[in-house]
């Protein structure tokens, strides 16, 4: 298996220039995420790639924390913020672990695309739940394989075995909901579509 930081590093800018899979579908997450924003709000993203939705998000929120993995993806993703003047997103290369920050600093957390990357998604998914403020919100797009045709993953083993793939978690979204619950989350919002990514808003309960 290839490493995570070899293999995006190596694809960061193929992967900067491919288009969104689902257009729509893109726009209405972005759309329903801003629900959850305003102007004072503190925004930390994790596997961000080239920063196209913290980009899209900065104008609504005081700050975004958008971090990465692959060195690649970030210096692409600073040079697209310089193009479009965006000024309040501070980009980190780094994991979710090793993520500096105070717990309780966030008003929303997002994870997209990245969590089923994860060997252990239920550590990250407690990480986001201690970074985010009583009363903040995760907001993840999450491809769950486990739940979708044997033939993907009868590819995915091959790609594995001939090192093209990274390490990639093939989990049910039952168990991504498990995780979610066990870590204290409680669902906002989840979107049930057929050949979509499981879209969900979780929160964390306000303080009683
Ligand atoms: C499929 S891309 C998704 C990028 C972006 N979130 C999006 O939706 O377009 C996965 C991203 O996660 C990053 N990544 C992979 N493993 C990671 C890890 N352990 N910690 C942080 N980022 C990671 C990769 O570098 C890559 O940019």
């Amino acid at each position: 298996m290839v490493r995570a930081v070899d293999f995006w590093d190596k694809r960061a800018e193929s992967y900067a220039k491919s288009p969104v899979g689902d257009e729509a579908a893109y726009k209405e997450k972005l759309e329903t995420t801003q629900r959850y924003f305003n102007a004072e709000s503190q925004v930390m993203e994790f596997g961000c790639g080239t920063g196209t939705t913290a980009i899209h998000h900065a104008p609504f929120v005081q700050k975004i924390v958008a971090t990465d993995i692959s060195s690649n993806m970030i210096r692409i993703a600073r040079n697209k913020a310089e193009a479009a003047n965006i000024t309040n997103i501070e980009f980190q290369c780094s994991t979710l672990e090793d993520f500096e920050a105070t717990n309780a600093s966030f008003d929303v957390v997002m994870a997209h695309n990245i969590l089923h990357l994860l060997e252990d998604p239920e550590q990250a998914i407690r990480i986001s739940y201690r970074l985010l403020k009583p009363g903040g919100v995760f907001v993840t797009s999450t491809g769950c394989l486990g739940d979708s045709f044997s033939h993907w993953r009868v590819l995915l083993i091959i790609m594995k075995i001939l090192r093209k793939a990274p390490y990639v978690n093939v989990m049910k979204r039952v168990t991504l909901e498990n995780y979610f619950r066990n870590a204290g989350f409680e669902v906002d919002l989840e979107w049930n579509r057929k050949k979509q990514a499981a879209f969900i808003i979780l929160k964390k309960p306000a303080e009683k």
